[in-house]
């Protein structure tokens, strides 16, 4: 299995998604092993987004994400980050598919509510960066049911 760090953005904070975009990823078969609010700053979010840097965008960005709490979380499972990013839907609200969270919930990429990992490699990154103290190991009741 998998592991991808997921986070709700303050917008999706503030907007109180933060119950079912954690519903969606439990209900799919997903098992929680990290979860907790962060009010990050600036420079924080400028490391979480290095690869965006010198983006347009990018001071808004880093301002968004600071305006308020983060709920961040790592989720474990089958292909979790190709999976978790399907969950999403695209980054721009506007061309997200129905279903996906954005696309039940968002209109604007610049207040599209959530995040997923891109790849396994910027999982593990972000894994460590927003849980330094690491994510707990314990069995999932429901493995056997959602994996054979
Ligand atoms: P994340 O899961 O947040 O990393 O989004 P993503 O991987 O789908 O997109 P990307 O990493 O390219 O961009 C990170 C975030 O920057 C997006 O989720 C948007 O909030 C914001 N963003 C990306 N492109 C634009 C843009 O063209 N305009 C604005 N205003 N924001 C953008
Ligand atoms: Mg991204």
């Amino acid at each position: 299995t998998e592991r991808t760090f997921i986070a709700v953005k303050p917008d999706g904070v503030q907007r109180g998604l933060v119950g079912n975009i954690i519903s969606r990823f439990e209900a799919r078969g997903f098992k929680l092993v990290a979860l907790k609010l962060v009010h990050a700053s600036p420079e924080f979010l400028e490391k979480h987004y290095a690869d965006l840097k010198g983006k347009p965008f990018f001071p808004g960005l880093i301002k968004y994400m600071a305006s308020g709490p983060v709920a961040a979380m790592v989720w474990e499972g089958l292909d979790a980050v190709k999976t978790g990013r399907s969950m999403l839907g695209a980054t721009n609200p506007l061309a997200s598919a129905p279903g996906t969270i954005r696309g039940d919930f968002a209109l604007a990429v610049g207040r599209n509510i959530c995040h997923g990992s891109d790849s396994v490699e910027s999982a593990e990154k972000e894994i460590k960066l927003w849980f330094p103290e690491g994510a707990i190991q314990y069995t999932h009741a429901l493995a056997d049911w959602t994996f054979e």
